[in-house]
């Protein structure tokens, strides 16, 4: 079985008590091979109300001008990723951030003209993820793709959802864990407890319901298509202690599939 390991880290739970990096390298150390994607939405929306770009949401989906997609890229593969390769490194953590857009990682086309630069994954290339891993690095994620029209690239960058890009990653790579590190304890259901287990069938009738709805969405659909592909898929609250460490075990969290 493969000891690969995809962890989404939300921008909202680093930085406080948590130790998600620190279990990255811990994990790294016990001969696992983690991956980490990372969003920034917070950051990104910092950034554009610095610039007076306004911003707006369809469908969970931040609708993406030209100038939105200038902050996007710069604050996601440029500030977020390398604080997340030097947070790495502090801990003994061998990290090299890419986007999508390196070594053909992702392809992507566009979902639909009203939401602009925002693009759907066609296709996940392994090789430059298996690449680093056989040497040893943590590859950091962040999630812009490369559009494709057909066979050919056309140098147009792709704004992707970072909890899509983890799970087609961790689909992919057929990775034994996908995790996501968010700010709850896990999916709540009707009545407001946290689940342990989520299945697909659940899954659709709480999104029916409006139980499952914003954020969670992407991330209830990202674990749904990883657990197809054979991957253990987790919910867990990122902002806890050790909380990388104790999803895997399946000791904490939601596990979706
Ligand atoms: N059923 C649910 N259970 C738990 N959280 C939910 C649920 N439905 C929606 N959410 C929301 O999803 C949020 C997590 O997604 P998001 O805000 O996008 O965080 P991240 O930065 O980790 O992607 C939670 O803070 C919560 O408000
Ligand atoms: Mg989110």
């Amino acid at each position: 079985m493969s000891d690969t390991l995809v962890v989404k880290i939300g921008g909202s739970t680093l930085g406080g008590g948590d130790t998600a990096l620190e279990d990255v390298v811990a994990l790294q150390r016990r001969g696992l091979r983690p991956v980490v994607v990372h969003g920034g939405g917070a950051l990104i929306s910092e950034w554009l109300k610095l610039h007076n770009v306004p911003t707006r949401f369809e469908r969970g989906l931040r609708v993406t001008d030209e100038r939105t997609l200038e902050v996007v890229v710069a604050v996601l593969a440029g500030l977020v990723n390398k604080r997340l390769v030097a947070a790495l490194s502090v801990g003994g953590g061998r990290a090299v951030g890419l986007s999508g857009a390196d070594g053909g990682l992702l392809k992507a086309r566009r979902v639909d003209e009203p939401l602009g630069f925002v693009g759907e994954i066609t296709e996940v290339d392994t090789r430059p993820l298996l690449d680093l891993l056989e040497d040893g690095f943590v590859p950091v994620l962040a999630p812009i793709a490369a559009e494709w029209r057909g066979e050919a690239p056309s140098g147009q960058l792709l704004n992707i959802n970072a909890d899509t890009a983890a799970g087609a990653v961790a689909a992919a790579l057929a990775a034994r864990w996908l995790v996501f590190l968010t700010d709850v304890p896990g999916i709540r259901d009707e009545s407001g407890e946290t689940m342990r287990v989520l299945t697909a069938a659940r899954a659709g009738e709480l999104r029916e319901a409006g139980v499952i709805e914003g954020g969670m969405i992407p991330k209830v659909e990202a674990c749904l298509r990883a657990a197809d592909a054979g991957c253990r898929s987790v919910i867990a609250d990122g902002r806890r202690a050790g909380a990388l460490l104790e999803a895997i075990e399946e000791k904490t969290g939601t596990v979706v599939g």
